[in-house]
């Protein structure tokens, strides 16, 4: 079974926010005031591997694990560990300040790829963005993750006048290491100090780097969020995602579903549906989740956000970025 939207794409890569809690509290995702959940209202570890295996019978061959910060979870080891069983490309997107506690449930799991925020290389900085102190637990952990022989990727949101000078000390980071560094433009979501000015589109980072280093285009697959390169004779490569000045919504494999059991069809879909109060009626969710796919629109990202000069952040009617997990 597959489910394809009324534009054709067939949607098999889900995105499972695990927990809306962080244990840090970046400038760009976390909003000033940010309510807590009641905790009857997260999934537990049962009705999170249940969803998962409705979306696998449902053609899901690829499960992204987010957040807040997935591992922040006391039974995310067990999570992870559950739904090995599953066919599916198990992934993971965190913070990494907490990687070293999960490596040997990582490796039971069969997950094999990382991807790690790391905004910037300085340990000042860090704090500035993060406000906390996990620098150098991240960069041990990326590193030791990088020895046990896991796929690491770097995602840097890039922030004019934040972060903007650290491009090409990314870009460095791949000239002997064989990891792939993201930079990421800046989305607005509710309360994330989003101004237009601070987005770096990708034709101007490129220029920047360009202005540095040979690099080429390497082929990727069509429902990548990201375009990848590679700088002549570097060992890993670096990559840009686009959603800014070039949304990649054509691709688009993509389904949530947040912490809290509301499945959303696009990032920057308002309409959430509630597949957790629905399970927990013994409702047969199948069907929501079918009419959520054939209401997505084309582009709802690509439609506000092609001209991102254009965009007037209190007409965004979405959550903040830690209640959706990216
Ligand atoms: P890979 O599976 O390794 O390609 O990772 P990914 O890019 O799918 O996921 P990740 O969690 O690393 O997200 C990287 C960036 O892409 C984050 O800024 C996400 O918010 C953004 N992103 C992920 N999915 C989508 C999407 O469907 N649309 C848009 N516009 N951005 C997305
Ligand atoms: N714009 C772009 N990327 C963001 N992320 C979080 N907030 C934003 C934003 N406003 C990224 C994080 C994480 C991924 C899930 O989403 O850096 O790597
Ligand atoms: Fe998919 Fe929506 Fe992202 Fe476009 S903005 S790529 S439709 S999730």
């Amino acid at each position: 079974m597959q489910l394809t939207d009324t534009f054709g794409r067939v949607h098999n890569y889900l995105r499972l926010s695990l927990t809306h809690h962080c244990n840090f509290k970046c400038i760009y995702c976390m909003p000033q005031t940010h309510a807590a959940f009641p905790a009857k209202s997260i999934m537990n570890a049962d009705e999170i591997d249940a969803f998962a295996n409705i979306f696998y019978t449902l053609g899901v061959n690829k499960i992204r694990l987010t957040g807040g910060e997935p591992l922040l979870r006391k039974d995310a080891g067990e999570i992870i560990e559950r739904l090995s069983k599953y066919p599916v490309a198990l992934s993971i997107t965190t913070n990494g300040a907490r990687l070293h506690h999960y490596l040997s449930s990582f490796k039971r799991a069969g997950l094999k790829s990382v991807n790690i925020s790391l905004d910037t290389l300085q340990e000042k900085k860090f704090l500035a963005i993060t406000k906390t102190n996990f620098f150098s637990q991240v960069w041990e952990n990326i590193h030791q993750m990088l020895h046990e022989g896991f796929r690491v990727k770097i995602n840097m949101v890039l922030m004019k006048g934040v972060n903007d000078e650290e491009i090409i000390d990314f870009v460095a980071l791949t000239k002997d290491t064989d990891l792939e560094v993201r930079f990421i433009e800046y989305m607005p979501f509710n309360g994330n100090l989003w101004e237009s000015k601070k987005v770096m589109s990708q034709t101007e980072l490129l220029g920047l780097i360009a202005a540095k280093y040979n690099f080429s285009s390497k082929t990727g697959n069509l429902h990548d969020t990201a375009n990848h390169y590679q700088v002549d004779n570097f060992l890993g490569s670096f990559a840009t995602i686009s959603t800014m000045s070039h949304p990649f919504c054509s691709g688009c494999n993509r389904m949530r579903l947040t912490a809290d059991g509301k499945m959303k069809n696009c990032l920057f879909s308002k309409k959430e549906t509630d597949l957790l109060t629905a399970y927990r009626n013994g409702e047969d969710v199948v069907p929501f989740i079918k009419q959520s796919i054939l209401e997505k629109a084309f582009a709802t990202g690509g439609q506000f956000y092609g001209d991102f000069n254009k965009i007037n952040v209190s007409n965004i009617r979405n959550r903040s970025m830690v209640d959706i997990g990216g």
